[in-house]
């Protein structure tokens, strides 16, 4: 009762929240209509004739584009991944999106952000030196450049399209797929970077199993044991390793047609893309909330390199054990970045 009288806005906010949920999952059945865009796309071609088609029947103006033929006007398999692609992974890609926005304010709003136990003691310890700091921003801008082009080509046409007119919508679909398949390349070089840097200390330990029973300890307090990283910053870290070098994979088959792959290959290679893509979408969205309003002084680690020893104990206890004679007051901090320039000081990466 207390709890809602005193926060009457935040239960406001949490129904607007669900009610904005629903709406965009709404929103998703409604626009990845297969049949809609069909009928624009080959208005003359109905059930019948794909029923044809597929038994291998021939007509005057159809016929399999896998047949032994120059005469390609139909492509039965093309029209199965249309199928794929609109009746399924568009709209559960965006209700998983959708869903996840949907908890993640619920999850901030009921539960609200892992403040610091203990107040700041001062000292700093080193976390992420400069090139891990510039390897992880220039693999996250170029996530969400490739997240924002990647949806615009899957989703743009139903809403800026009509909000703009063919010619705008024609030149931001355009701008997107040259964004998209050029920085692709790159993002995946540099994410195979960041996870070769990453390995040693995302190897799964005993106490990751307690961590996943503890729920991380987001919850109320008491501590869960994590060294360098916890539990959930290994699962993110194996999702990258697994379903995002598959991505990446996939990606490389579709920007570079060149290699003899076939059209059954490509629309292989696009469903899986799609899958993977928008499911670490999604994902990400949970790490770009822990690493910001969810949890006190994490997002510092990441911009200055170092953290206080009061957010390294409560998170990273086993690790703070280790580095903890490395620990600098914040002159020696201000005096290392005053002269190395980068606030990388003495190394105190973990074993
Ligand atoms: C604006 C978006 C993002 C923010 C604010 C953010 C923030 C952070 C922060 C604060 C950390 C350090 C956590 C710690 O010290 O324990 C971190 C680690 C990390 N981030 Fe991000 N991040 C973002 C996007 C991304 C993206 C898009 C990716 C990958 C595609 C990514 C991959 C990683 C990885 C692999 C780690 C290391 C976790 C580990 O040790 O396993 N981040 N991020």
């Amino acid at each position: 009762m207390n709890l809602i009288r005193s926060d009457l806005w935040r239960w406001l906010c949490l129904a607007l929240a669900l009610v904005a949920t629903l709406g965009f999952t709404q929103l998703a059945m409604a626009q990845a209509d297969p049949e809609r865009e069909m009928t624009t796309a080959a208005p003359a071609i109905d059930a019948d004739q794909w029923r044809q088609v597929r038994s291998g029947e021939t007509g005057a103006n159809y016929r399999d584009s896998r047949a032994e033929s120059n005469y390609n006007l139909i492509n039965s398999s093309g029209e199965s991944w249309r199928q794929w692609r609109n009746r399924w992974v568009s709209p559960f890609g965006l209700i998983v999106i959708g869903g996840m926005i949907g908890i993640i304010v619920l999850f901030y709003l009921i539960i609200g952000r892992k403040d610091l136990e203990e107040p700041r003691t001062g000292r700093k310890l080193l976390r992420w030196p400069l090139f891990m700091r510039a390897l992880h921003w220039s693999v996250a801008s170029l996530f969400i450049v490739l997240a924002l082009t990647g949806l615009n080509l899957l989703f743009g046409k139903f809403v800026f399209r009509g909000l703009f007119g063919d010619a705008f919508w024609g030149w931001m679909v355009s701008s997107s797929k040259l964004l998209h398949n050029y920085l692709g390349p790159i993002f995946g070089i540099l994410l195979v970077v960041l996870l070769v840097s990453l390995i040693k200390d995302n190897l799964p330990k005993k106490h990751d199993l307690e961590w996943f029973k503890k729920g991380g300890g987001m919850v109320g307090k008491g501590h869960v044991d994590a060294g360098f990283a916890n539990g959930g910053e290994k699962a993110w870290y194996w999702l990258l390793a697994t379903v995002g070098l598959l991505v990446i994979a996939s990606g490389f088959v579709l920007d570079f047609p060149n290699f003899g792959q076939g059209r059954d290959t490509m629309q292989w290679a696009n469903i899986i893309h799609a899958v993977g893509a928008l499911g670490l979408t999604a994902v990400s969205f949970g790490h770009i909330y822990i690493g910001t309003l969810g949890t006190e002084a994490s997002l510092e680690g990441m911009t200055t390199g170092y953290v206080d020893e009061a957010w390294a104990k409560e998170h990273h206890n086993l690790w703070y054990e280790e580095v903890k004679d490395q620990a600098l007051s914040e002159e020696e901090v201000a005096a290392q970045k005053g002269t190395k320039g980068s606030g990388d000081a003495a190394p105190s990466q973990p074993s």
